[in-house]
């Protein structure tokens, strides 16, 4: 008999402090006019914690939606590129935390492609039998690696986590064809200096942070609809049988284009990246609990996803849900209020990169 995953819990984490266009233009040469019409963010969240205690909210979250115990997981998948630290992983944080004591936990970097990425990797660990119950969580804190002086990549990102618990199945439910690539010749046109990389003896207070915006446009497009087009081709299914487009939530015009490409009705295309902006690995798990919330997943409904990230990595994903769209147990637990306001947590980051930069160019 054939064995599928399927999506049994789902929960989000998205921090309470609201950091607005409005905010922003405060402090960076932009508008809430140009924001809203290049790429349809309106604000987005800054966290007061690190990004293993989101994914802790997101995926108790997740449990609770599945009625599971933690001790029921037997692996942990974290997708981000904004771990606290590089060693320990960020998944063997959310083990300690959650008291998941039996499962392995490893955190995996394709940039905002990590939740798709890792819920390939998750289905077929579940599918070949070596797991029963995988728990998949994106996870980012953006705002600690933006650099706050550049306006052309700071007002695109926020930070956030969504989870799923995936589960052993008879039913031909889950991810039922999925398909991850990467360009790598297009490795240079979204990088962030951190990790290794980052000279600690020569660090002069500037994370480098580089973005050619219109040619990632570019790549993602093309990237996501050849992956669309092959998961279409290996499931035989066509955009008439798909209830619902859940993309990476990167720029507003960008899902409009894939969409158009990929022939799926606005009605149909899920879309919120207005309240919270590129939230990279979580923008795929935070959609899809938000769209189950609202109603707007049905039970037994297609659903089609794709995803593009630094690397330039990329992937589709066509999914199968369940008969069951309501959670087991409440899982709307959230962080508690920070008592500082998103724009108190920014500025004296943003002042302190603009006297380093200030500092490089004089000397
Ligand atoms: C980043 C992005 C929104 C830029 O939109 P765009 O329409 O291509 O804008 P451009 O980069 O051509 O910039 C147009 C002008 O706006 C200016 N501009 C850039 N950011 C601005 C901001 N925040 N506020 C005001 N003006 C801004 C530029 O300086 C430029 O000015 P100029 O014409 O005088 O030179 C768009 O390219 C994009 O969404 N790219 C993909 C998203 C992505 O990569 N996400 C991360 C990976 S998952």
């Amino acid at each position: 008999m054939t064995t599928y995953a399927e999506i049994t819990g789902w929960g989000k984490c998205l921090p309470p402090a609201v950091l607005t266009n409005d905010d922003l233009a405060t402090f960076l040469d932009t508008s809430d006019e140009w924001i809203t019409s290049r790429t349809g963010i309106s604000e987005r969240r800054i966290s007061h914690v690190g990004t293993s205690e989101m994914a802790t909210v997101a995926a108790k979250n997740a449990l609770a939606a599945a009625g599971l115990e933690a001790d029921d997981l037997d692996l942990i998948i974290v997708g981000t590129c904004t771990a606290d630290e590089i060693i320990p992983n960020v998944a063997s944080a959310v083990q300690q935390k959650l008291g998941a004591k039996t499962a392995a936990a490893f955190d995996l970097n394709a940039a905002c492609s990590s939740f798709l990425y890792a819920m390939h990797m998750a289905t077929q660990a579940i599918r070949t039998g070596a797991q029963k119950r995988v728990l998949i969580i994106g996870a980012e804190r953006l705002s600690r690696i933006l650099d706050w002086t550049k306006r052309e990549s700071a007002v695109l990102f926020g930070d956030g986590a969504g989870a799923m618990i995936l589960e052993a199945s008879d039913q031909p439910v889950g991810l039922l064809s999925s398909h991850i690539s990467c360009d790598a010749d297009a490795r240079d046109v979204l990088s962030v200096d951190f990790g290794l990389s980052f000279d600690r003896f020569n660090f002069d207070g500037i994370m480098q942070f580089d973005f050619v915006g219109q040619e990632i446009f570019k790549r993602a497009v093309k990237g996501m609809n050849a992956a669309v087009a092959k998961v279409f081709e290996e499931t035989g299914m066509t955009t008439d049988d798909v209830d619902a487009l859940i993309p990476h939530q990167a720029n507003k015009r960008l899902i409009d284009h894939l969409a158009k490409l990929c022939k799926v009705p606005s009605d149909k295309t899920v879309i919120n990246i207005q309240n919270y902006g590129n939230t990279s690995s979580a923008t795929l798990p935070i959609a899809f609990a938000e769209a189950v919330e609202q109603g707007l997943v049905k039970p037994g409904d297609s659903i089609i996803s794709a995803v593009f990230g630094g690397g330039l990595t990329c992937g589709a994903g066509l999914i199968r849900w369940g008969q069951r769209v309501e959670p087991k147990q409440p899982n709307n637990m959230t962080l508690d209020d920070p008592g500082i306001s998103a724009l108190e947590m920014i500025l004296p980051m943003h002042e302190k990169t603009a006297a380093a930069w200030k500092k490089r160019q004089q000397g």
